[in-house]
Parts: structure tokens; sequence; C-alpha cells
């Protein structure tokens, strides 16, 4: 089912293909737009007026407040150390790992291809190079882009 009938969709939510995204007990705020291809999981919260653009991964543990633009393929992770199994070497299942947790905060944008790890920050209003590997909290208003990211001089609201 590509739209989990436990997905909370707000007023005037755009989904452009409903047959090709993943959404499941997830929360979408009013007047926000998801591309083709977008994964959005269990736990997660998207705010109002947000752009997550086609082929994104948001993962379990992310929230994601209003205005925010996550461009195409951006990847999230809450998972510092995965494995497959447990030490008992069956599959691993939720009781064998914890969600760690991520904030995007209001108005920010993050380029294409980023990466963002888990345990992040990202303040308000900054911006994320595309391809950047985000490993560090940005501060609110910061630029940051490279990999690891670094911050860089210029206004991301130029
Ligand atoms: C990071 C970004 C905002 C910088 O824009 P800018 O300030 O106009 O940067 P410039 O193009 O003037 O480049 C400045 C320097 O940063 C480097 N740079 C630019 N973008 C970069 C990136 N994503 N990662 C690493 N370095 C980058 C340039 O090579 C240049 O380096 P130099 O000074 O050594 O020559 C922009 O390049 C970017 O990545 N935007 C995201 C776009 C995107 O993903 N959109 C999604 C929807 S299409």
């Amino acid at each position: 089912m590509p739209i989990s009938s436990d997905v909370k969709i707000g007023d005037d939510v755009r989904i452009f293909h409903p047959d090709l995204v993943n959404l499941y007990g997830c929360s979408i705020g009013a007047e926000s737009k998801i591309g083709t291809f977008v994964e959005i999981q269990k736990n997660t919260s998207i705010g109002r007026r947000c752009k997550i653009s086609s082929h994104s991964f948001i993962c379990e543990g992310v929230t994601i407040e209003d205005e925010v633009f996550v461009g195409h393929g951006v990847m999230f992770i809450n998972d510092r150390y995965p494995r497959a199994t447990a030490s008992d070497g069956q599959l691993q299942t939720e009781n064998d790992w914890t969600v760690v947790p991520t904030l995007v905060k209001r108005r920010a944008s993050i380029g294409s291809g980023a990466v963002i790890m888990c345990g992040i920050t990202i303040g308000e209003g900054a911006m994320i190079g595309a391809g950047a590997v985000v490993t560090a909290d940005v501060p609110d208003g910061a630029l940051v882009a490279g990999v690891p990211a670094r911050l860089r001089a210029g206004d991301p609201f130029p």
C-alpha cells in the first residue's frame, strides 16, 4: 500500500504520484508537497508548507518543521552502527537497536544528495549544500557544504 491508512495528511497536501511513494505512520502538515519515489517512515513528522523532492528517504525519528525544503535523493540516517543481525546471528528486530532522532528546524533547506547523519539538529533557515554529509549540528542560518559538511561564508537567504 503506497500510503498507509495511518498517515495523517493535512489540508491541501500534494502528493504528486500517490502510487509511487511509500508513506506509513507519519504526519504531513498542510500544504506540503511530496515528490515521487519518496519514502517517509513511521514516527516522523513533516511540517506545513514543506517541499520533499523526489527520491528522498525520511527515516523513523526525523522531525521536519514548517517550510523546510528537502532536495532530491536526500538520505536521513537513524542508526549510527547498523547491523543486519543480533549477536545470536538472527535478524535484528526493533528491540535490538535504538532510533537516534534528528530535527530539521523551520525554513531550513537541504540540497540534493545530502546525507544527514543521526542525532543532528539542522538550525532554522540553514542551507545544506548538494552532496554534503552532515555529521554535526548546523547553527541557525548557517551555510554548510562538503564531506564532512563545513561552515561556508555566505548568506543562505541572499
Ligand atoms: C552550497 C551552495 C548553496 C553554494 O552556493 P554558492 O554560494 O552560490 O556557491 P558557489 O557556486 O559560488 O561556489 C562557492 C564555492 O563553494 C563550492 N561549492 C559549491 N557548492 C558546493 C557543494 N554543494 N559542495 C561542496 N562545495 C561546493 C564551489 O566549488 C566553490 O568553491 P571555490 O571557491 O573553491 O571555487 C550551492 O552550491 C548548493 O549546493 N545548493 C544546493 C542546490 C540543490 O541541491 N538544490 C536542490 C533542488 S534542484
